[in-house]
C-alpha cells in the first residue's frame, strides 16, 4: 500500500530517468517478448518505432519475429536498444551473435538464466503454430506437439552455470545483466561474479508455476545485496504483472532501478500498432505523474521505501487481485462428453 505524504510542492514532475548512462523518459523498458508477428504483421519494428518516438528503451530477445538489423534499422538515431539472448549449446554461435550485436552499437546484454527448459505451457501446446521459426532456431529438428515456445527453443543451453559468467565477460564488452533472478541468495551471486545487473523476474509467470512475481522476490535481493555490503555493484531491474504507473512507483520504492514491462506492449500493439504502443507509455506516464504528486515525490530518484507499506507482501493473505486474462481471456478447456 501507499503511504502518501502531503502538503509538497508537487508542482512540477520529473519522470526522466537514466539507465546504464541513457537518459530516458520514463523508468520503463519494454522487454523481451518472443515472435512478435504473432501480434503484429511487423513485429517487434513496431515496439521499436514506439520506443524511439517515447524516448524508452527496448530489449530485443532472441525469438524476434524480426531480425536484430531489421529492429536497429528501425531505432532513430541515438535509440537505445538492448539485447535478450538465450544462450546457445553452441558457443561459436553464441560468439557470432554477440559480435554482430555489440557491432551494431548495443551496450547492455540481457541474458536469460530462468529457461534452461521452456516451462509446460498448456495453452500454449494447444495452439497449432503453423509460421516459420527465428533464425537462432532455424538449424534445429523442431518437435510441433508441444508449442511455438518449446519447438523454438531446444537449441538454449541447460548446462549454463556460473562460471560461464566469466566467459561473457572475456567475449563482449557489453554490460552483462541476468535476466530471471528469483532470490536474494542468487543476486549476491550475480554481484560477486561481477555482473552489471539483474532482473528479478519469474519471466512473466510462464516457467515454474508457484513461484514468486518480482514484486515479492524484489524486497529480499535488495536486503541480501545490501548486507553483502553489494547494492551499488549492480543495477537491479524487475518485471512482472506492471499495469499502472502505481505499480511502477512501488517497484522502484522497493529498490528496483527501473521495470519491464511485456505483455501491456504487446496488447497495445497488437491491437492498435504503433499508436498503441505509444498510448500504453502515455497511460503509464501520466499515472505514474499523478501518483508521485500523491504521494508527494517530484523526481524518480526520490522515490523510496518511506512511501509504501510491503509488511505483508509475501504473506499472501487477503484477496488477491483477479487477473483479467486467467478469468476471461482464454478459453477454458472444456471436458468432453462420453459417447459411450
Ligand atoms: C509472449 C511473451 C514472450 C516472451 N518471450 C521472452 C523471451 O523470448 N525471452 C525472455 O527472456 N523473456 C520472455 N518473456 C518474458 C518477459 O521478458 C517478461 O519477463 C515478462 O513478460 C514480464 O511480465 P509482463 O508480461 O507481466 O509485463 C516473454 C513474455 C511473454 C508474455
Amino acid at each position: 500500500m501507499f503511504k502518501p505524504r502531503v502538503m509538497r510542492n508537487v508542482k512540477v514532475i520529473d519522470l526522466t530517468h537514466r539507465m546504464f548512462g541513457k537518459l530516458v523518459n520514463l523508468p520503463i523498458y519494454i522487454t523481451a517478448t518472443a515472435l512478435g508477428k504473432l501480434g503484429h504483421p511487423e513485429g517487434e519494428v513496431v515496439l521499436t518505432k514506439a520506443a524511439g518516438t517515447k524516448n524508452i528503451i527496448q530489449m530485443m530477445p532472441t525469438l524476434a519475429s524480426c531480425s536484430v538489423a531489421e529492429m536497429m534499422d528501425n531505432a532513430l538515431p541515438g535509440q537505445e536498444q538492448w539485447f535478450q539472448l538465450y544462450v546457445n549449446q553452441d558457443r561459436v554461435a553464441v560468439k557470432k551473435l554477440l559480435e554482430k550485436v555489440e557491432s551494431r552499437g548495443v551496450r547492455v546484454l540481457f541474458v536469460t538464466v530462468d529457461a534452461p527448459s521452456l516451462g509446460k505451457r498448456e495453452k500454449d501446446m494447444r495452439v497449432k503454430f503453423v509460421d516459420d521459426a527465428p533464425d537462432e532456431s532455424k538449424h534445429t529438428e523442431l518437435n510441433r506437439t508441444q508449442g511455438a515456445a518449446r519447438a523454438i527453443s531446444t537449441f538454449i543451453d541447460p548446462s549454463l552455470c556460473w562460471d560461464d559468467v566469466s566467459w561473457f565477460k572475456a567475449n563482449t564488452k557489453m554490460k552483462i545483466v541476468l535476466k530471471g533472478i528469483q532470490c536474494g541468495e542468487d543476486a549476491v551471486l550475480a554481484a560477486q561474479h561481477g555482473c552489471d545487473g539483474i532482473v528479478v523476474s519469474n519471466h512473466g509467470g510462464r516457467q515454474l508455476d508457484t513461484c514468486r512475481s518480482g514484486i515479492e522476490v524484489l524486497p529480499e535481493c535488495i536486503a541480501a545485496l545490501k548486507e553483502a555490503g553489494l547494492r551499488d555493484k549492480l543495477q537491479v531491474f524487475m518485471d512482472g504483472g506492471v499495469r499502472r504507473g502505481g505499480d511502477i512507483f512501488k517497484a522502484l520504492a522497493l529498490g528496483a532501478d527501473a521495470v519491464g514491462l511485456g505483455r501491456p506492449f504487446l496488447y497495445g500493439m497488437a491491437s492498435y500498432g504503433q499508436q498503441g504502443v505509444e498510448k500504453v507509455i502515455d497511460i503509464l506516464a501520466e499515472e505514474l505523474t499523478m501518483t508521485m504528486r500523491m504521494c508527494g515525490v517530484t523526481n524518480i530518484k526520490d522515490i523510496g521505501p518511506e512511501y509504501v507499506l510491503a509488511n505483508n507482501l509475501n504473506s499472501h493473505i487477503g484477496v488477491a487481485p483477479k487477473g483479467y486474462g486467467f478469468s476471461n481471456a482464454y478459453e477454458r478447456m472444456e471436458t468432453i462428453d462420453s459417447k459411450l
